[in-house]
This record gives structure tokens, C-alpha cells and sequence, in this order.
């Protein structure tokens, strides 16, 4: 993506266009699926990668002013570079977002997710989100066992 000071929420394609890889982002560690988000509830596709990966907690992240509390602070620390020591795993239901990741080189790499795009962000790469100018997602979050568990011996 570029590097322009415009609003977040725009697509930020450099000029011109660059497209990257599925490999390129394999390379980086971040994996996704094109899913049916219409029956998340039973979807044999999303229960083989959630028991291959053992993705066992979920929860749902609705980013719109009316659901989700604190909205302003939140969508700002969304878009705050950060990262993590688990992997981040969204599965978008609805409306769409971005994903901004670093690549080797400290560049961003702006990944759009919509409806039915699941994306899984690997332990340790630097990231942050931002709607689109949709204003609107609705993400599932789903949380490995293990990550509770990695504390220990
Ligand atoms: C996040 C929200 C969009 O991952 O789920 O920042
Ligand atoms: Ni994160």
C-alpha cells in the first residue's frame, strides 16, 4: 500500500497498482480461506481447519458505533501498529476491513477482507486494522486452546 496520510478507511493502492501473492503472504506467515459465511454454523470447511488448527474459542466482534462500546478508542487502537504472541485469527461475516501487515522489508502489505474471507495473522508480525469505507464488520475471533495454555511447561 502507499504511504499518504489519507484517510485510513480509503484502499491506499499505490500508483501504480502492486498486487501480492498468495505465496508472497505465505511467505509471511499469514494464511486464508474463502469461506461460506452464510452457514458458518455447518460448515464442514471451517470445522476441519478449526480442529486442524485447534482453534477452539470464539468469540464475536461487531465494529460499528451501537455494538461495540467504546467505538472511536477502539477502532484507534485497532489501527495502532502492535503485534502479538498468538496468532490472530478473524473470519469476517459480514461488511469487510482491512488488514495492514508488515512484510520483511517494514512494508505494508493491506489485506481486504470480506464476507466469507477468513485470515489467520501469524505469531509476532506487526499488524493493525481499519474498516473500510463501509464502516461496518462483523468478525468472529477464534482463540487456539494451546495459546491458554503456553504459559505453562
Ligand atoms: C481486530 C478486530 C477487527 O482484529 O477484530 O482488530
Ligand atoms: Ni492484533
Amino acid at each position: 500500500m502507499d504511504n499518504t496520510e489519507e484517510d485510513q478507511r480509503l484502499p491506499h493502492h499505490r500508483k501504480p497498482k502492486q498486487f501480492v501473492s498468495m505465496d508472497k503472504l505465505a511467505e509471511l506467515g499469514v494464511l486464508s480461506w474463502r469461506l461460506n459465511a452464510d452457514d458458518y454454523e455447518n460448515d464442514d470447511a471451517l470445522k476441519k481447519i478449526r480442529e486442524a488448527r485447534g482453534y477452539s474459542y470464539m468469540d464475536i466482534c461487531e465494529v460499528c458505533p451501537e455494538k461495540l462500546p467504546n467505538y472511536e478508542a477502539k477502532i484507534k487502537s485497532f489501527f495502532e501498529e502492535h503485534l502479538h504472541t498468538d496468532e490472530e485469527i478473524r473470519y469476517c461475516l459480514e461488511g469487510s476491513g482491512y488488514f495492514d501487515v508488515r512484510d520483511e522489508n517494514d512494508q505494508w502489505i493491506r489485506v481486504a477482507v470480506k464476507k466469507g474471507g477468513m485470515i489467520v495473522l501469524p505469531a509476532g508480525i506487526y499488524h493493525r486494522f481499519t474498516l473500510d469505507t463501509n464502516n461496518y464488520i462483523k468478525v468472529h475471533h477464534f482463540y487456539p486452546q494451546l495459546s491458554l495454555l503456553s504459559t505453562s511447561a
